[in-house]
């Protein structure tokens, strides 16, 4: 376990930087903002679930980053962030989305956290590479929205600490209807070494031990982690209607989004 640093923080006060992120974007957000906390925050990678019971203190501060799906917290990340004992810590809500609307993800992420135990302070969208259209976002996070990332970790300790709860108005995160579900699958190639790391990386357990180039599509959230994890570039979304709906999407969504922070007021 690591040893908290932070000059921002007590001695006894640890960060904890909580994620899921198939495709590594969440992940390098979440370490980001964590980072403009402290120097040394613990690491909880639920990409894959919980290994172990995640339980904090009511001292400790918590980064929690999920991926925008679809407008919404992917319902596996919601499952595993409830099994989470936050004790009263304090938590920065975060999430990731590709360049379109994050929609209901932070609002919806917020009150995970509060059923887990935690005390939302703030939380910001972050944009990033669109993981099944990466035509959007490309490039991003970039240096500039880490560093946006970071003065936010920074800010939303600050600001907890000078309002008078240190609580954030969960009313006041946005939050609209999400709008529907892209229809995706994502399927090998002939480039498929059978190496099974698609197989082992897959957070629902979709792909065929026995034959990789098998996904079985109830259990497929098309969330990339095997296209982001495949060493032979053998995984790729298919089909007619996401070759339809890629090209109405990335025309709509091609303008530049920008990073979106919530602080208490
Ligand atoms: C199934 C799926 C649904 C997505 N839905 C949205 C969305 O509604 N809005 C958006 O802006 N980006 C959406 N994205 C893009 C992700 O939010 C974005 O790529 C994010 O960085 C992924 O996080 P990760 O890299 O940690 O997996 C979606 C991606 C996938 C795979």
């Amino acid at each position: 376990m690591l040893q908290n640093t932070g000059s921002a923080l007590s001695n006894n006060r640890k960060v904890h930087a909580i994620f899921f992120s198939p495709a590594r974007s969440t992940k390098k957000i979440v370490e980001a903002i964590a980072s403009g906390i402290s120097d040394e925050f613990i690491i909880h990678d639920i990409t894959q679930g919980l290994h172990k019971t995640i339980e904090l203190k009511a001292d400790d501060i918590a980064v929690v980053g999920v991926p925008a799906f679809s407008g919404k917290v992917p319902p596996i990340a919601a499952q595993l962030i409830s099994k989470i004992k936050g004790q009263g810590a304090r938590a920065i809500v975060a999430c990731a989305y590709g360049n379109c609307h994050y929609e209901d993800t932070l609002s919806e992420l917020s009150n995970i956290c509060v059923k887990a135990g935690f005390v939302p302070i703030s939380s910001g969208a972050f944009v990033s590479r669109h993981s099944m259209f990466p035509e959007l976002g490309k490039g991003r996070p970039d240096e500039n929205d880490l560093a946006k990332a970071r003065t936010f970790g920074k800010q939303s300790v600050k600001h907890s600490r000078i309002t008078l709860k240190g609580e954030l108005d969960t009313d006041i995160i946005p939050s609209n209807r999400p709008k529907g579900v892209v229809p995706a699958v994502v399927k090998s190639t002939s480039d498929c070494n059978f190496c099974n790391i698609c197989t082992r990386s897959c957070p629902t357990g979709a792909i065929s031990r026995d034959n990789p180039k098998k996904t079985d599509k109830k259990k497929c959230i098309a969330c990339a982690r095997c296209i982001e994890m495949c060493p032979y570039e053998a995984r790729k979304f298919k089909g007619l209607m996401y070759q339809i709906t890629k090209k109405r999407f990335v025309e709509k969504h091609q303008s530049r989004k920008e990073n979106e922070i919530n602080l208490p007021l």
